[in-house]
């Protein structure tokens, strides 16, 4: 389409936000074929007027198109329509951070009948405690002091996940700060809840192991953040883990500041450092994250977070008007699960094919990884625009890897891929896959490029 063309794009009525029903318009406009794959869309100014909104609207539609990857932008040349992928023949997806399945079909099946039969014992007919039944705290309790830490059951809340725990922390912590420090890069989720709570996310400089002290003191002095969200073991997406002098560190700059940590430790069982938690060095300044999704199954949403003790009753009380709580059945299933011992199992048996399959892509990619024994997902820096091309062309070849805009709060040195070890259930189509994208950096020059975590 020429840009002096001009064309009528009707936006639909609705009580949808305007930006969602002019993509809409535009969407339709490209499915009925007037724009083909390839092909540049009008400026924005153009769609401006010719839509009859502001171009902050115009913007507002594309990034959402661009999300739902129906179109892209590229940088000084415009927004174009995405090809149409179809998925090839084996497609392995890399995106998703889901371990391996180490619970099998028949530990779910015993541990349901278990559950079940436990269930009409179940305190309130199954309505869940703001905050979790003492009970089910001490399960919890106990499954964490075999796992990673020592929690008392009274200093926790049951949370729908860690996902969940995230959100509680950020929200509980939105009267105290205007904004939540994390490194150029992090988990998306994270983004999503500081998002969704008008939380303003600020990227702290880090090296191989986190964060930089001097860039988190340099931050609050500048500003009035007053809290960081921190996955100290296996970073997500870097993949790195903080030694305790860091940590220290950190905690003296946060103490000083009278800032708080969100310490996400759903990836603790990892730890190659042994390392104490921020939780065992100041439970006082310390919303402390756990769960079962990364270590065990994501098909129980159950997780725990500790707060500093005198906001655990006004946590509770925010989970009763949310949601009420944990399903009680979930919390039977994974009370059963324990007791036949797959926490320990699904332990070993994750740690090892992390660090078999952190070797695979560090001899495939030819790269140096930081945690060397084994982490679920590791990062290849490299150019954001870069990195954008190389999960299209990845995408178009059946391997699907995280791409920057996922995970980025500071643009530009948020440039690099992530790719999830763990997500491919067989170790053959994790290797094709690794050379997939090996040709592909090779092939845009990047395959000598030492993965180098510096990206200060
Ligand atoms: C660092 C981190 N925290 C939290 C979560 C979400 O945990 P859950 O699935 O238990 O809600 C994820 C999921 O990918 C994660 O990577």
């Amino acid at each position: 389409m020429g840009t002096s063309d001009t064309f009528q794009l009707p936006i639909p009525d609705g009580h949808d936000p305007l930006h969602e029903r002019l993509a809409a318009a535009i969407e339709r406009w490209i499915s009925s074929g007037q724009l083909r794959p390839g092909e540049r869309l009008p400026t924005h100014r153009e769609l401006s007027r010719d839509a009859g909104v502001a171009i902050g609207t115009v913007t507002k539609a594309i990034s959402y198109l661009e999300k739902r990857g129906v179109v892209r932008s590229e940088t000084g040349r415009g927004t174009f329509v995405n090809m149409v992928v179809e998925p090839a023949a084996e497609f392995t997806d890399l995106n998703f951070n889901i371990p391996l399945p180490v619970v099998d079909e028949g530990q779910f099946r015993a541990a349901a009948v278990q559950a079940s039969s436990r269930l009409s014992n179940t305190p309130n007919g199954g309505y869940p405690e703001p905050g979790g039944h003492k009970e089910h705290r001490k399960i919890l309790s106990d499954w964490l002091s075999a796992m990673r830490l020592e929690l008392a059951a009274d200093d926790m809340v049951v949370t729908v996940g860690g996902q969940h725990a995230i959100h509680l922390a950020m929200a509980d912590l939105a009267g105290h700060t205007r904004g939540v420090a994390t490194e150029a890069a992090t988990f998306s989720g994270a983004i999503a809840a500081a998002n969704n709570l008008g939380l303003q996310l600020h990227a702290v400089d880090h090296d191989e192991e986190g964060m930089l002290p001097d860039a988190l003191e340099r931050l609050f002095a500048e500003s009035e953040c007053r809290a960081i969200y921190l996955t100290p073991v296996c970073q997500n997406p870097y993949g790195f883990e903080m030694t305790e002098a860091r940590r220290k560190d950190i905690l003296a700059v946060c103490r000083r500041a009278d800032a708080f940590i969100i310490e996400d430790d759903l990836y603790g069982i990892y730890s190659d450092t042994g390392s104490p938690t921020f939780r065992e060095l100041d439970g006082e300044r310390v919303y402390y994250i756990n769960g079962l999704s990364k270590s065990l199954t994501p098909l129980v949403r159950v997780g725990v977070l500790a707060p500093p003790q005198p906001r655990r009753g006004a946590i509770a009380s925010r989970i009763r008007a949310e949601l009420w709580g944990v399903s009680a059945f979930d919390l039977e299933v994974a009370k059963a699960l324990f007791e036949m011992g797959a926490h320990l199992s699904a332990r070993e048996a994750l740690r090892a094919e992390a660090r078999s399959r952190v070797e695979l892509a560090a001899s495939i990619l030819h790269l140096r990884l930081p945690m060397p024994s084994g982490s679920p997902h590791v990062w290849l820096p490299m150019p954001k625009i870069a990195a954008q091309k190389l999960a299209r062309q990845a995408l178009e070849q059946g391997v699907r890897i995280t791409p920057p805009d996922a995970v980025a709060v500071g643009g530009e040195k948020a440039g690099g891929v992530r790719l999830c070890l763990m997500a491919a259930p067989q170790r053959d189509s994790l290797t094709n896959a690794l050379r997939v994208i090996a040709d592909l950096r090779a092939a845009a020059g990047f395959e000598s490029v030492a993965a180098d975590l510096h990206i200060v």
